[in-house]
């Protein structure tokens, strides 16, 4: 198949390196030839090959520790070459793995498994917000950060999360919960139109009116399964004019009742408030983020200071909704959060819909106070993560509705280091320590009969975790899949597939 002619700049591209493309395409089909060039398209789009000088540098995602080798990684600067790319891919049977963020767990934005084209999405930036609807319009290549600022000049927010170098596509594919999503409902329950193209490489709308069933299935199980998202559209908010975060810290030993009051508390404040509490071997830690100033923010949280007793540290920062959300980037440049900035970690969600039982407080404190950590092992943690508010109550129905009535998600994490901070080093007793650790948690699960998880946090260890994910939905995503993508174009390890597991 022919696309584009080659331009002379992709054609110095392909002569210099020469001898990798040859061994790229001999683990292609033999029916290919060698013009993988031609998807290089216009002059702003760029390629990375096996062979290119940064393909060291941009072959990671987010979490380190994997090691996976795409074929290469394209940067397309227009739909167009996008849709060539695509086109290119499913005529080769390449696995196409869109980027946007990078922060998939299980680093499937570079296909989560060897040999798949990355289609990266960074030069997809525009941002505008209609004054009259208030619906942002966001290129899918933008990170939380960046999109922060703009929409801060523009006076709006939208819900989203808590991490500026996540990104606009996989946090709004997923879910997307944190600041303000009590308030407004999960980002992707926020998203009103999106712009996909298909495996057959058609740009196609999709909307309420415009392909609705794939725009359910987009809302919630849309990361990598079903196109690649070139622009989104965003129900936007006017920004609160005051915004108080308070962070609070307590002893060790005070993990039970922070856990208890937590939940007992997060069931029934105001949904003007979000709440993160972490566990961690050092201490135990409670930032709440709410619409209004000091003292409004100190009367929601007393309640919760009535059943945990008074922190030993607290720290509060009254300002604009910009300097709450930058608090949590904690110390990364909100303005630039690109590819360099990483971790090594392992970790799984659990959602809960109340309080802990004893049983599983037992086994965090067996865990992250008594049990012995890996040596290179840098933090233990849970995190909780306040649901509930208005994602129990959307506008318009999605796929992530499966998880209306949680109180909180959990994550539990091991993060550790690697001499010389190299990437691409897994640790294996951590990531047994981590499964060891949730296999524990959940083998006690109290939130109903079987387990439920956050598909933004993907797990491949996870047992079933199609139907932890998803629930009763699966079905009709299969449905969907099949319709937009029988030939399984894009796939990785924990798409939605064909048809049901047996
Ligand atoms: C440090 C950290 C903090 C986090 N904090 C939060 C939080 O506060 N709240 C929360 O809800 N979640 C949070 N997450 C989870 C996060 O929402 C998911 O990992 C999300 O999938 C990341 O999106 P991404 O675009 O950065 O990642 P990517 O790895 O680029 O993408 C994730 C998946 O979506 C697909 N995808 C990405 N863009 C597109 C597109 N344009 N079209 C089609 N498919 C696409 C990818 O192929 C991949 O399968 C956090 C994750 C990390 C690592
Ligand atoms: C490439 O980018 C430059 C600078 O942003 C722009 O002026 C030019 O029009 C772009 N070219 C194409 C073909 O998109
Ligand atoms: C965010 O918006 C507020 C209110 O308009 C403004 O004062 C502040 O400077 C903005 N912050 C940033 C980082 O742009
Ligand atoms: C907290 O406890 C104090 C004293 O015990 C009581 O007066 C107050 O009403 C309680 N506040 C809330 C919000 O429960
Ligand atoms: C409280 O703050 C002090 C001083 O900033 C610090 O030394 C201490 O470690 C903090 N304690 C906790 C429990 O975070
Ligand atoms: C953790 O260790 C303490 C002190 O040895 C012990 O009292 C407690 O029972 C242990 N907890 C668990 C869950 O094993």
């Amino acid at each position: 198949m022919r696309l584009q002619k080659p331009s002379l700049a992709s054609f110095a591209l392909v002569a210099a390196s020469w001898l990798c493309w040859t061994d790229i395409v001999a683990a292609l089909p033999a029916s290919t030839d060698t013009c993988m060039v031609d998807i290089k398209g216009s002059s702003n789009s760029t390629l990375t090959t096996q062979c290119s000088a940064d393909y060291e540098t941009q072959r990671f995602a987010f979490d380190w520790n994997f090691n996976y080798h795409p074929l290469a990684i394209y940067y397309p600067s227009t739909v167009d070459d996008a849709a060539a790319a695509i086109r290119y891919a499913a005529a080769n049977k390449i696995s196409v793995a869109p980027r946007s963020g990078g922060h998939s767990f299980e680093a499937y934005g570079v296909g989560g498994r060897d040999g798949s084209l990355v289609i990266d999405l960074k030069n997809f930036q525009q941002f505008s917000v209609d004054p009259d609807t208030e619906v942002a319009t966001i290129g899918a290549g933008t990170r939380l950060g960046p999109l922060y600022t703009r929409l801060n000049a523009t006076g709006h927010l939208i819900p989203a999360g808590t991490c500026p170098t996540v990104g606009i596509g996989g946090i709004s594919l997923g879910g997307g919960v944190g600041f303000w999503t009590r308030l407004h409902g999960a980002t992707t329950q926020n998203v009103v139109g999106m712009t996909m193209i298909n495996a057959k490489g058609e740009v196609i709308e999709v909307s309420k009116t415009s392909n609705p069933e794939l725009f359910w299935a987009l809302r919630g199980a849309g990361g990598g399964s079903f196109g690649l998202v070139t622009e989104f559209k965003v129900q936007a908010y006017k920004a609160p004019p005051v915004v108080t975060v308070i962070v609070m810290t307590w002893p060790v030993e005070k993990f039970r009742d922070l856990i208890h009051a937590y939940g007992t508390w997060g069931a029934t404040v105001d949904k003007g408030a979000f709440a993160a509490l972490v566990v961690s071997g050092t201490y135990v830690e409670l930032m709440v983020n709410y619409q209004g100033n000091t003292e409004q923010t100190q009367a929601i949280l007393q309640p919760l200071l009535n059943m945990t007793g008074e922190p030993t540290n607290t720290t509060t920062t009254e300002g604009n909704w910009w300097t709450a959300a930058s608090l949590g980037g904690r110390g990364v440049d909100v303005e630039n959060p690109d590819l360099q900035h990483h971790r090594n970690h392992r970790g799984r969600s659990l959602v809960y819909r109340g309080v802990m039982s004893d049983a599983e407080m037992d086994v965090i404190e067996s865990y992250i106070y008594n049990s012995t950590k890996p040596e290179t092992s840098t933090k233990v943690y849970v995190t909780y993560e306040l649901w509930g508010g208005k994602i129990d109550d959307p506008e318009v129905p999605s796929v992530f509705d499966y998880h209306k009535g949680v109180v909180y998600s959990i994550q539990t994490g091991i993060l550790w280091d690697v001499p010389g901070n190299k990437p691409g080093v897994d640790c294996a007793e951590c990531t047994k320590w981590s499964l060891d650790f949730s296999n524990a948690l959940q083998a006690v699960y109290s939130s109903g009969d079987k387990i439920e998880s956050y598909q933004n946090y993907m797990d491949h260890d996870l047992p079933n975790a199609m139907d932890a994910y998803f629930g009763p939905n699966l079905q009709r995503l299969i449905d969907v899949k099949n319709a937009i993508d029988p030939d399984n174009v894009f796939s990785f390890p924990q798409s939605i597939p064909l048809k049901q597991e047996s």
